[in-house]
């Protein structure tokens, strides 16, 4: 029996959930506890990896977000069994094993999530069946020719819009060859997207370039017994895989999600915040690098191995930042968490500069303009550049309304922006709903830690 993973999503009734308004208002302490939900992008990995492996496995703290479920509904879809716990944060999953995924009757909805549809492409152009995959509006206008190209390469049969760069993307599945491959934009979706087409590859497939971005597919599908060999200049794998063992995934919390309690407790000048069981994988803590350099108080307490996973408990206090300037390497180790660290050159001395970070323009919105648009209703001074933004925080901001335009990290970062605003101050955030598609209980942790 199919599960119903939630209500059903159609354009008007998200617009009718998303036209809500939050008011979030300037708090004078934040003090407290903050276990954040499940990794994102180890919450994908998990339910697509291993239902494409042998055996059964259990994942543990899975995000119940609506990119994760997006995942989860479109590998059902695909005649994958699972059981789903009450709260959704236990997953029970059958493998089918690397060719026993069934053509979908229906055409794969990936919701809002990139990743989800990066990752299936891949995965399809090497099964013997035909499938569609689309998504909502921002989805179906991001950028899908950066995984298309080399899958064609592969001997991939995709079609999209504008050219097989757009989704609805239609894909038939067919005999892959492994390809040489240099890695043109450090993305950890493209390189898992020809991971996955690899392990159906006659022949070795190797990737070189920009590969250094989150190494999570790499840690999990090496865990699951697939052939591949990484170093700092090349990942190989030869295909075809024989089989992946299914494996147990405890999921560390997210990094990114912790991203906002941790500016947060930065600027706040009466705050201390423990974040509990965070994953702190060395290709994602490039926020913990910045607020370091830029004069935070963090502490790493409790470091452990979960899973394959660096894990610790993170605690951060307040204390006076300075503005910086982030770009070059170090913007993939934290390409998802700049909505959260303008916040912290918000309320930061001097002029603070985002660099080579071209890739905002194209996530869940372009990050560039809406953060800069936003930002400077709060009184800011922002200017834009191709690749980034400069931003001169104000020492006396100021509250107004805001809009998220559906991206749930704008919209965390905004709420953040509230709680730090002067006394009396507040912000009127629209559209905050869609923080659920990787922080479900935001509003609640939120409520929780700010005191009044
Ligand atoms: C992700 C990779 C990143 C990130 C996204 C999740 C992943 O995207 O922004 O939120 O799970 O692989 P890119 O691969 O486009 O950089």
């Amino acid at each position: 029996m199919k599960i119903a993973l939630r209500e059903p999503k159609t354009e008007e009734v998200r617009e009718i959930k998303t036209a809500k308004t939050i008011t979030i208002k300037a708090t004078p302490r934040l003090r407290g506890e903050i276990t954040v939900p499940g990794d994102k992008s180890i919450s994908h990995r998990s339910i697509i990896f291993n239902a494409i492996a042998n055996g059964s496995a259990r994942i543990t703290n899975f995000l119940p977000g609506e990119d994760c479920l997006s995942s989860l509904d479109c590998m059902q879809a695909m005649g994958v069994a699972f059981e789903l716990s009450e709260d959704k944060r236990e997953v029970k999953i059958e493998g089918v094993g690397l060719h026993g995924l069934k053509e979908p009757g229906e055409v794969l909805n990936a919701g809002n999530s990139g990743t989800t549809t990066r990752l299936l492409v891949g995965l399809l152009s090497g099964q013997n069946f035909f499938s569609i995959l689309t998504g909502d509006m921002s989805l179906r206008s991001r950028p899908m020719g950066r995984v298309i190209g080399p899958l064609k390469e592969m001997g991939a049969q995709i079609w999209g819009r504008k050219g097989d760069t757009l989704a609805p993307l239609a894909i038939k599945g067919s005999p892959l060859k492994g390809v040489d491959y240099a890695l043109p934009v450090a993305s950890a979706q493209l390189k898992s997207c020809l991971l996955l087409a690899a392990l159906y590859a006659e022949g070795e497939t190797r990737l070189t370039g920009l590969i250094a971005s989150r190494d999570h597919t790499e840690r999990m599908l090496s865990a699951m017994g697939t052939p591949l060999r990484v170093s700092e200049t090349e990942i190989v794998v030869a295909g075809p895989a024989s089989r992946l063992q299914a494996q147990n995934v405890e999921i560390p919390g997210d990094i990114s999600s912790a991203a906002f309690w941790l500016v947060a407790a930065s600027v706040h000048p009466d705050a201390d915040l423990l974040l509990k069981n965070v994953g702190v994988n060395p290709t994602r803590t490039g926020i913990i690098d910045v607020l370091n350099e830029m004069g935070a108080d963090l502490t790493r307490l409790n470091e452990r191995e979960v899973a394959g996973e660096p894990v610790a408990d993170l605690r951060v206090r307040s204390a006076r930042l300075r503005a910086t300037t982030i770009g070059g390497a170090i913007i993939p180790r934290l390409v998802d968490e700049i909505p959260a660290l303008a916040v912290a050159a918000l309320f930061s001395q001097g002029r603070s500069v985002v660099q080579d970070a071209a890739e905002l323009r194209v996530k869940e919105t372009d990050r560039i303009a809406t953060i800069a648009s936003e930002f400077a209703r709060l009184g800011a001074t922002v200017e834009t550049q191709l690749d980034g933004l400069s931003l001169i925080g104000r020492p006396k901001l100021q509250g107004n309304t805001v809009k998220s335009f559906g991206d749930h990290r704008l919209a965390m970062a905004l709420a953040i922006a509230g709680l730090l605003l002067p006394k009396g101050e507040a912000v009127q955030i629209e559209d905050y709903a869609c923080a659920d598609v990787s922080y479900p209980g935001f509003w609640e942790d939120l409520e929780r830690v700010a005191e009044e």
